[in-house]
């Protein structure tokens, strides 16, 4: 008989998008729940002790009033500035070339890429994050080293060769072709390889020939199960620049949209400044957008429209924009979208908070029916929550008025000494 492993705690379930229906309704805590898992997946999910009887040969770790949730999904992240994180100052084209792009240009040593890939994961893992969606640098041996580094761990990940052709140092630009070549190789080597997915990666259109564009969406198209992923409207400075650049564009999606980078796969970041044609153009076609607070204020782009977006059924994920975010912490991620939706006048409630940092950002990346929610079937990657993780965060819980009060203090305050467990696939990590 198969090794089975029993989890017992507060289990969180979700049973729909609490964006679009009332959280009441689509997120529930269990407060005596147990998660079974065999073989890497979860078995099945429901009241502990029932569970226990059950299955009396499982091994047992009782996590008692921890909340057992999914593991947290980080749907856009750029490992290879994981050392430049927090670099002070500038707003973002200045912040690429001072900061991100020198930081980059270290990762054509293969080591040092393999280096901060482990880094990285480890950091994250610590973090209670179990899968992250991430570019890469314009080098191959760069995405290998993030799906190696994943690998290694049993982690689900996605990842992309950066592509750039213009407007960066010439260590870190590609041409069209190499970037369709080397991307196309890249697909062969990992889409589908154990728990990879590939994300065919321009990085933004001014980095980006059209040429390189049409080449990129030459490329989807005939690798339509991969993921786009590129960034969209984050800085008015940005958004003047594209309109510079391709004046017969309608707006800056449309630069995208005219070489087929558009679609029910493509995942932008950021999305602040849209027009009411680009929120159009998302909602009919599908495609997911991916806030990042912590970067949004940190670098001083602005404030994502959570409510009107979310209200048009648009999937969003959620994301530290590593190293554009200030912190490699999904938690704190939930805490700055908590407040940016203050400063918008709509706050985010505690379930859509830890919904969008787990399922929402499955959702957005297409891995809904694989993590992201506490189901019978899914990959058993989970995170143990401590809700009472440091003097000041257990005084505001033991005063707390329920259980989602309760969890609310430990979105807002709660960082890596919160994350009493990870397991992966099964295995248990942190
Ligand atoms: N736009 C293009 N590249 C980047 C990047 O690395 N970080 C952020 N935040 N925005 C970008
Ligand atoms: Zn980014």
């Amino acid at each position: 008989m198969k090794q089975q492993t029993l989890l017992l705690g507060q289990t969180l379930n979700f049973n729909g998008n609490p964006l679009e229906e009332s959280w009441e309704d689509t997120v529930s805590i269990d407060s005596s729940g147990g998660v079974l898992i065999e073989d890497g997946h979860i078995r099945a999910v429901g009241n502990g002790a029932e569970l226990r009887k059950a299955h009396p040969l499982a091994q047992v770790t009782d996590y008692a009033d921890a909340l057992i949730c999914p593991g947290f999904v980080d749907a856009h992240v750029h490992y290879p500035q994981t050392a430049i994180i927090a670099s002070w100052g500038k707003r973002l084209i200045d912040w690429l070339n001072l900061y991100t792009f020198p930081e980059e240009m270290r990762l054509a040593d293969p080591a040092y890429a393999t280096e901060i890939a482990g880094r990285y994961l480890d950091l994250t893992l610590a973090h209670g994050t179990t899968t992250v969606c991430s570019f890469a640098t314009i080098t191959p041996q760069s995405v290998d080293a993030i799906f190696e580094a994943a690998a290694l761990r049993g982690q689900r990940i996605v990842a992309g060769k950066t592509c750039m052709d213009r407007n960066a140092p010439d260590g870190l630009c590609d041409t069209a072709q190499s970037a369709y070549d080397d991307s196309k190789a890249l697909i062969e080597r990992w889409q589908g390889k154990g728990r990879a997915g590939y994300a065919i990666t321009p990085r933004f259109t001014p980095t980006s020939t059209p040429d390189q564009l049409a080449a990129l969406g030459a490329l989807w198209a005939e690798h339509p199960d991969c993921l786009m992923q590129t960034h969209l409207s984050e800085q008015l400075d940005e958004i003047a620049w594209v309109r510079e650049l391709v004046p017969q564009a309608r707006d800056y999606l449309d630069t995208y949209e005219e070489h087929g980078l558009i679609g029910a796969r493509a995942v932008y970041g950021h999305a602040i400044h849209l027009t009411p044609r680009e929120s159009d153009r998302i909602s009919e076609t599908g495609a997911a957008l991916v806030h990042c607070p912590t970067s949004n204020t940190f670098i001083g782009s602005g404030l994502f429209d959570m409510a009107g977006l979310a209200a048009r059924r648009i999937p969003i994920g959620l994301a530290t924009d590593t190293g554009g975010g200030s912190s490699f912490s999904m938690l704190r991620t939930m805490a700055a979208a908590y407040e940016i939706g203050q400063l918008r006048g709509a706050p985010l409630h505690a379930a859509q908070l830890i919904w969008l940092a787990t399922a929402g950002s499955a959702r957005s990346l297409h891995l809904h029916e694989k993590i992201g929610t506490l189901n019978a079937g899914f990959e058993a990657d989970i995170t143990i929550l401590d809700l009472a993780s440091t003097p000041a965060i257990a005084q505001r819980a033991s005063n707390a008025q329920n259980i989602w009060d309760m969890v609310f203090a430990t979105l807002m305050m709660g960082d890596d000494r919160a994350i009493k467990d990870v397991w992966v696939a099964g295995q248990r990590r942190v």
